[in-house]
């Protein structure tokens, strides 16, 4: 397992972060995933690193490189993603930051599905994909840190604030995926650290900022823990 320096101040603390979408197949040639560039969680995973932690990334399919310094393992679907995380449990701390398809198809076509001339196209049957970060919140093996985060278009902080109860998590990093928010494939964040303390709103800054900021913060909440 690859291990950042040994003087930073996760240094000896291991790390699982989900980055990226998830894409569930309609049949050989079609999906449904969210729009997710993986650029937010692979930049928290790089950051966790450099503070030292031993850093495992979960990533689904992005067109982005593996981070340095990060074990990375790259998964489709939600249950791959759910099957990958919960082989790398336990840890210290995990940083849900994947866009999980919420819903799969209930059977996957083995070939192609076919137009069919002058006919309405078959509706797809939909089914609920497992909650990763729910399950490992909520878990035996639950991480002594969970982190999620909340991709919102309209009442974020009250949506984060359910989020945060439901899914076991000490923290939702919530952020405004609207139209007006722009976060989407672009390089900058604004995000709400969502906690039992309240809400804390940071400016707008670079993704990686945002990683580098939270790294720091998640290592201090971890070293409050051991007190
Ligand atoms: N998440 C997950 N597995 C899922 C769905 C979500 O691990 N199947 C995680 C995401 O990685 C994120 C958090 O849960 O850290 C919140 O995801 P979000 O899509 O905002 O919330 P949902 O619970 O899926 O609710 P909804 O999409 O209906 O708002
Ligand atoms: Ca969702």
């Amino acid at each position: 397992l690859l291990a950042g320096p040994a003087d930073g101040p996760l240094a000896g603390r291991t790390a699982l972060v989900t980055s990226g979408p998830t894409h569930e197949p309609i049949d050989p040639v079609r999906y449904i995933a969210n729009r997710s560039s993986g650029r937010q969680g692979h930049a928290i995973a790089a950051a966790l690193a450099r503070l030292g932690a031993a850093v495992r990334l979960v990533s689904g399919p992005v067109a982005i490189p593996d981070p340095p310094g990060v074990e990375t393992v790259h998964v489709e679907t939600a249950r791959e993603m759910l099957a990958a995380v919960e082989a790398r449990l336990p840890v210290d701390l995990a940083v849900f930051v994947a866009a999980v398809a919420d819903w799969r198809t209930e059977s996957q076509a083995p070939t192609k599905l076919k137009k069919r001339p002058g006919a309405e196209p078959e509706p797809l049957r939909l089914t609920l994909n497992p909650d990763i970060l729910k399950t490992v919140g909520t878990g035996s093996r639950r991480p002594r840190l969970v982190v999620g985060f909340a991709a919102e278009t309209a009442d974020l902080l009250a949506n984060a604030g359910v989020k945060l109860a439901a899914k076991g998590a000490d923290m939702i990093v919530a952020n405004d995926v609207s139209a007006e928010g722009g976060v989407m494939g672009g390089n900058a964040n604004t995000v709400h650290l969502v906690t039992a303390q309240g809400v804390e709103t940071w400016e707008t800054m670079a993704k990686d900022a945002v990683a580098e900021k939270l790294a720091q913060r998640l290592a201090a909440m971890l070293a409050d823990k051991d007190r």
